[in-house]
């Protein structure tokens, strides 16, 4: 059915995804943040070996994706979305998920990612242990630049796209009933910018002293980087790139669209039929 589809259909859906953003009491008051966390973690598991993983299939409703420890909290932005699926039941939900993602990057001020339809799902019946993706594949925020590498080279990402994608911590917030971790990275967590590069080199990381899991904060504990964040100043290689985005947003922000677009199409098989 999607394949009779047109460019106007997808722009009724994204419509309707830029109309729910807004969630007053809900974190910081969007939910666009989790919707590119869902994108991402969707597409994020991508082999480009054995050409498995990526957002074709959907493949996050069914365990053990759905379960694993890497996606806690996404299932908040599944259901987020199933008004939209309500609505509009011929698109699939490998769609679905990436297109909230592109548009809710847009909506908070970044930049309009190239994406193209045509991703089909997965059912309980046609879906094989095989299309599913292993727990392990997307990154263990306690980690430093060489487990980053194994997981962003294993898609066929460069440092640079690397360092890009990273950019989209410029929104959102770590969750303790998630993934253990607390606070946002930046002072504007629905605004979508190089906040993130700018803070990432002006700020004096120190380790917060609590009971969770290793992470720091700034003196004021308002601000916090994982270990996986500082990874990016404490390596040459990816420094660069910080230090290129924190003074050039124009550069971050055509890097960030092409890196993120082409992460969405990690792995999508499509038909003959296109828009
Ligand atoms: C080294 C790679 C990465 C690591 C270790 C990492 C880790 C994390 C962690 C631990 C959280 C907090 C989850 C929670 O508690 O709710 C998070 C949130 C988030 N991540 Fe990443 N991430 C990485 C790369 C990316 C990439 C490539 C993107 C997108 C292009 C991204 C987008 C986001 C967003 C938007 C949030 C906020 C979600 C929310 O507010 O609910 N991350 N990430």
């Amino acid at each position: 059915m999607a394949a009779t589809k047109t460019a106007a259909d997808y722009e009724a859906v994204a419509k309707d995804i830029v109309a729910i953003l807004d969630r007053p009491g809900y974190d910081d008051g969007s939910i666009g943040p989790v919707l590119v966390r869902l994108a991402w973690h969707a597409s994020g598991t991508y082999d480009r070996k054995s050409k498995t993983g990526g957002s074709d299939g959907a493949t996050m409703r069914f365990k053990p994706e759905a379960t694993d420890g890497a996606n806690a909290g996404l299932e908040h932005a599944r259901a987020f979305l199933e008004p939209i699926k309500a609505k509009h039941p011929w698109i699939s939900y490998a769609d679905l998920w990436t297109l909230a993602g592109v548009t809710a990057v847009e909506a908070m001020g970044g930049p309009k990612v190239p994406w193209t339809p045509g991703r089909t799902d997965k059912t309980e019946a046609t879906v094989k242990a095989t299309d599913i993706p292993p727990n392990g594949r997307l990154p263990d925020a306690a980690q430093g630049a060489p487990h980053i590498r194994d997981v962003f080279y294993r898609m066929g990402f460069t440092d640079r796209e690397i360092v890009a994608l990273l950019g989209a911590h410029s929104v959102g917030r770590c969750h303790t009933d998630r993934s253990g971790y607390s606070g946002p990275w930046t002072y504007t967590p629905t605004r979508f910018s190089n906040q993130y590069f700018k803070l990432l080199l002006s700020v004096k990381w120190v380790e917060k002293k609590w009971d969770g899991p290793k992470q720091f904060v700034d003196e004021d504990d308002e601000l916090m980087m994982l270990p996986g964040d500082l990874a990016f100043i404490l390596d040459g290689e990816f420094k660069k790139y910080v230090e290129l985005y924190a003074k050039d947003k124009d550069a971050f922000y055509a890097d960030f669209a092409a890196a993120f677009g082409k992460l969405l199409e990690l792995g999508v098989k499509r038909g003959k039929t296109k828009l």
